[in-house]
């Protein structure tokens, strides 16, 4: 089995006694030029927010957020302008912005390549990545009391909300006067889709196909209704779509499965077991397609990279199977040096693995319509770290998995391209692929005209199960080193591809920030779990990453024309019990350690997704994801709603008594400048 990430961490330093003695990670070169024309990477001038445990967001001095649009909110004028969360229906849900918002992109109102920085109407994507039941009905006080139509509610909630925005004062969204007539659309677990690429007649997925049209009837010839869903992070293409990326879809097949019926199919059984299928769930009230017994290829529809064109609400989306099959968290895209076209993502997984995929043909910037489909085509690689601080990505191909396989006399064995793309996880981890941290984001450093310059960040958010007995842990110089810590503060890679080039083979690679405290006076802290302390110091063998504003579980990344690195996070609290969820700003350019500041705090019991800025860097979009899900004492909200029927700790975005709303914000400055200057 290929040595995990923190072995190999570990193992380089121990060669190179520290990191100190690497290149510096200097991107001034690359800079591009800022929209402001502020020096690239120049420090943020704001000063830094406050640790804080407030029910709202927390800015510095001189900014301002509004709420552009929550949860329930109207996307039509054909429902109600005002939102009744106990009175959802699949169909008004069909019509509303749907729950838990996580990614976020923006797309100019007229396509056009490279992006215009001038744009005061825009078309906004959010992923909508879960349903809450204990933050959806507010009535609803036990799971008991959810009936099908309900439940099939909460799966409408789930998928993709398109939004036209126009700045006028300032940002707010524009409503259409019906579903077709304008760009708002809702893309839910219900929508018709197809399935393109190598994998696309897998028999997995024409088996529960079948199952679905027959629950969902009434897809046009050759899709599925089987929709998207567990949308978390994403990306967008240089011809104007936009990509959600199905992360954590176990937990919509809800049902339970006799183990001898499980393990009639190896295949199937390793595939249930990596991904944790099904999971307990109310199986007897959930739409037909979802309950395993009745569909058990079912989870073979979903874990893909799905392509919508936003400008076109009556495109059918296409899931892209040449990507592979797995937990993604993102799709981000890059030009190679020769225009063929890059997309980087993680599979957001304890121990899961770093991917690439390369196009075989060439972005035209001039055609759009001619690059409509060219994700279907190309090579998907794996990501090996080696120890001497080079790494290759290696490509992931039938022939090499089974030849892989035989090698260390494994019975897995794959059919064909198909079969590899659909069980992608266990093909990279038999061509050794590196065990990660659970990497999330993964973004590129590019130009203005979307070329990648070769530096790649990539955020491994924590690992609460490797402890420190295992001798690669980042945080080994513990002075407990013997005793059994886990990585909870996660850490952020910096690889630069070969030459530049984002279709190279080969790459070097470093640690770019570990999560944690650079403040901290001794090795280890106490965490809110009250758990054993855990290692917070951000010291990678010995030399400091960082400096300035702790912070802990970095999930996505926003990189500006300046090359500063917005890190928004996903379990802050887990770790710091006296800040929400946070955004933080340090940069890419020049050597460590980076200085962090805290821009913005989440109210209580939210994550921050989608951290994003308008063209002209003007406005700071992220989304607020599941305010309230836990409490300021950090217990989850679901088990005290469950147990004692308590109201949500939070009431965001609406204040008072209301009801909290998962929202997209806009952060601006008072005096309308750049966001960061
Ligand atoms: Fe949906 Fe990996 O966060
Ligand atoms: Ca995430
Ligand atoms: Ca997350």
């Amino acid at each position: 089995m290929a040595k995990h990430i923190n072995e190999i961490i570990a193992s380089r330093r121990a060669l190179l006694g520290g990191l100190a003695g690497l290149p510096l990670l200097n991107l001034a070169g690359c800079a591009t030029g800022s929209t402001s024309g502020a020096p690239a990477g120049a420090a943020a001038t704001f000063a830094s927010v406050a640790a804080t445990n407030a029910d709202t967001v927390s800015l510095p001095p001189g900014y301002r957020w509004q709420k552009l649009i929550a949860w329930g909110d109207a996307l039509f004028d054909t429902v109600s302008p005002s939102f009744d969360p106990d009175a959802l229906t699949r169909a008004e849900q069909e019509q509303r912005f749907g729950h838990n918002n996580d990614m976020l992109a923006l797309f100019a109102a007229d396509y056009a390549f490279p992006p215009p920085k001038d744009q005061d109407r825009m078309i906004l994507c959010a992923n909508n990545e879960y349903a809450a039941p204990d933050l959806s009905y507010p009535r609803i006080t036990t799971p008991a009391q959810y009936t099908p139509a309900q439940v099939e509610a909460l799966y409408a909630s789930v998928g993709v909300s398109i939004v036209e925005i126009e700045r006028a004062d300032s940002w707010r969204v524009v409503r259409n006067p019906a579903p077709g007539r304008g760009r708002n659309r809702r893309i839910t677990p219900f929508t018709p889709v197809r399935f393109s690429g190598p994998a696309a007649q897998h028999p997995w997925i024409v088996a529960a196909s079948r199952i679905v049209n027959e629950a969902e009837p009434g897809a046009p010839e050759g899709a599925v209704s089987c929709g998207t869903l567990a949308n978390c992070a994403g990306g967008y293409t240089p011809w104007g779509t936009y990509l959600t990326a199905e992360e954590n879809f176990d937990g919509f097949f809800s049902g339970r499965v006799s183990v001898d019926e499980q393990f009639s199919d190896p295949a199937v059984a390793l595939d249930a077991s990596s991904f944790g299928y099904p999971s307990g769930g109310l199986s007897d009230r959930t739409p037909r397609q979802f309950r395993f017994e009745e569909n058990p290829r079912g989870p073979s529809l979903y874990g893909w990279v799905v392509e919508i064109d936003p400008y076109d609400p009556t495109s059918v989306p296409k899931k892209r199977t040449a990507l592979g099959r797995k937990k993604n968290e993102c799709a981000t895209t890059a030009l190679a040096a020769d225009g063929r076209v890059v997309v980087y993502n993680g599979d957001d997984q304890r121990d899961e693995h770093v991917y690439k995929f390369v196009t075989r043909r060439r972005f035209d910037p001039a055609n759009r319509s001619a690059n409509m489909d060219l994700l279907d085509d190309g090579q998907l690689y794996c990501a090996q770290f080696l120890e001497n601080g080079e790494g290759r990505w290696i490509a992931v191909t039938a022939e090499a998995a089974n030849a892989a396989a035989a090698a260390e006399e494994s019975p897995i064995r794959f059919a064909d391209e198909a079969d590899v793309l659909m069980r992608v996880r266990d093909a990279a981890r038999l061509l050794g692929a590196t065990p990660m941290d659970r990497p999330e984001d993964v973004e590129a450093v590019c130009d203005a005209n979307w070329r990648g310059l070769g530096p790649v960040l990539i955020v491994c958010t924590n690992n609460s199960e490797r402890g420190f007995e295992r001798p690669g842990n980042p945080r080994r110089e513990s002075e407990r080193p013997n005793s059994a810590q886990s990585n909870l503060a996660g850490h952020i890679l910096r690889i630069d591809e070969a030459g530049g080039d984002c279709a190279a083979e080969r790459f070097t690679w470093n640690v770019f920030a570990m999560g944690g405290d650079p403040n901290a006076e001794g090795l280890t802290g106490p965490v809110r779990s009250g758990g054993a302390p855990a290692h917070i110091s951000t010291k990678a063998g010995g030399v400091e990453t960082v400096s300035g504003d702790r912070f802990a579980c970095p999930d996505n990344l926003f990189i500006d024309s300046t090359h500063r690195v917005w890190i928004a996070t996903d379990g802050n609290d887990s770790v710091f019990a006296d800040c929400n969820d946070s955004v933080l700003v340090t940069t890419a350019n020049g050597e460590g350690p980076r200085p962090v500041k805290r821009f913005l705090v989440a109210p209580i019991g939210a994550e921050v997704c989608g951290p994003l800025m308008a063209p002209d860097e003007r406005a700071f979009f992220c989304a607020i994801q599941h305010p309230g899900a836990s409490n300021v004492e950090g217990a989850d909200y679901s088990q005290l709603r469950w147990t004692s029927g308590a109201r949500p700790p939070s009431s965001f975005p609406d204040g008072g008594d209301a009801w909290p709303r998962s929202a997209v914000i806009v952060v601006t400055r008072d005096d309308g400048g750049r966001i960061g200057d």
